[in-house]
């Protein structure tokens, strides 16, 4: 019996290329905008327990009003990839999701969950009240999002399961156990957050909303924080990069592209390094001019695509060592269709660049003020 579903008689109607190009550039984004929310949270209730601190209280209160905002940008950025890959992926990805549906169609009451606590994290803070325990439900329920996402696309590479698992049960109620490359991957996501986290307060600290005292605070604090848990997020990508099947790991030391984007090459690797020096000079030096928190973000950026290809090169490799070629497809490009997308997708770019640019020139009011 074949192991993988029959592809799908319908051809693919762009270049595989191409799917797989947009694929990586809306993923990058979804994983910055995830980095955000999972450290900014954490960071913004840590900093909400110093109670007697203005200072960090005024710190927690400036996140946390982004974050919702950034929540925002964390499903708006995740439903193309998510359509990417099911295009490219699907014959794996629906097996998996079907495998644990009811985790997965939790997702949605748990993200409307969160949601709302980050809401009522933001309203306690605004009126002085305790929130830290709201702030860290709020947390506790994304890093769960996190997990199951981490554990359905860990589970599309193993059908070698899910014939066992489906016979366990059809009701999608078993979450699967037995891959040691689940819980580094996504140590690697939760620690990533601390560290993009910090270079997200960097950034802040060169805004014009923050006095001369509190710019040297936030970017003190947030460029330690970004320094440290730089160097933890090398650590959980060398391991979760350890623990990958050897046919995986010889694809990736061999392939020029992968090469390029992880450790061999040191895509990765570097803008990393680098990013802990950003971090460093602006928490060690206390350094919160705009440069420095715009070379952060630039830096992240470009870390994320790298870890994006890195990770797509994880997945293909897997696959195509159990028999399934993503790029073996039939397509039949419709080059209107394609036309029009394209279009339409720089249009969004515009609008987006337009929002945030009628954001930038509001009138600020000072983070400080009530
Ligand atoms: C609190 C909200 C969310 C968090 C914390 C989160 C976190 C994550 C994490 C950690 C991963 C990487 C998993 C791994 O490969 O190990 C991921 C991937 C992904 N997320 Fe999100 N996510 C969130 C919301 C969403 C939503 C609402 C959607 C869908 C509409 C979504 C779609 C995806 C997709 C499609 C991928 C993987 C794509 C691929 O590999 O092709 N995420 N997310």
């Amino acid at each position: 019996m074949p192991i993988f579903p029959a592809v799908d008689p319908i051809p693919l109607p762009a270049p595989v290329w191409l799917l797989k190009l947009l694929h990586i550039v809306t993923l990058s984004l979804h994983f910055v905008a995830v980095e955000m929310l999972l450290g900014g949270l954490l960071l913004a209730v840590l900093l909400s327990l110093f109670r007697r601190s203005p200072l960090a209280l005024l710190t927690a209160r400036a996140v946390a009003r982004r974050l919702t905002v950034v929540m925002t940008f964390v499903i708006n950025l995740a439903v193309p990839p998510l359509l990417f890959s099911q295009v490219l992926y699907g014959r794996a990805l629906y097996t998996s999701s079907v495998l644990i549906g009811l985790y997965w169609i939790s997702i949605i009451g748990i993200l409307m969950l969160t949601y709302w606590l980050l809401y009522r994290f933001t309203a306690r803070l605004e009126a002085g009240r305790s929130a830290w325990w709201v702030g860290l439900t709020a947390w506790l329920l994304a890093g769960s999002v996190a997990r199951l996402l981490s554990t359905n696309m860990t589970l599309m590479l193993r059908p070698e399961v899910w014939q066992k698992m489906y016979s366990s049960s059809a009701m999608g109620a078993y979450l699967p156990t037995g891959d040691p490359t689940l819980t580094p991957r996504w140590l690697l996501m939760m620690t990533g957050g601390l560290f993009i986290g910090g270079l997200w307060l960097v950034y802040l600290a060169g805004r014009s909303t923050f006095t001369a005292e509190e710019k040297k605070f936030v970017a003190g604090l947030g460029g330690k924080v970004a320094a440290g848990f730089g160097l933890v997020y090398l650590a959980a990508g060398f391991w979760a990069a350890s623990v990958q099947p050897e046919a995986v790991k010889l694809g990736l030391a061999s392939d020029p592209l992968y090469r390029f984007a992880g450790f061999a090459g040191y895509g990765w690797l570097v803008l990393v390094v680098v990013a802990v020096l950003v971090g460093a000079v602006a928490g060690f030096g206390k350094v919160s001019a705009g440069w420095l928190g715009w070379t952060g973000a630039l830096v992240v950026v470009l870390t994320e695509i790298m870890f994006v290809v890195y990770r797509d090169g994880v997945r293909d490799l897997t696959l195509l060592s159990k028999g399934y070629n993503v790029w073996d497809r039939v397509v039949v490009t419709n080059w209107g269709v394609v036309g029009l997308f394209l279009v339409l997708f720089v249009v969004g770019l515009g609008v987006m660049g337009w929002l945030v640019s009628v954001v930038a020139r509001a009138t600020k009011t000072m983070e400080g003020a009530a």
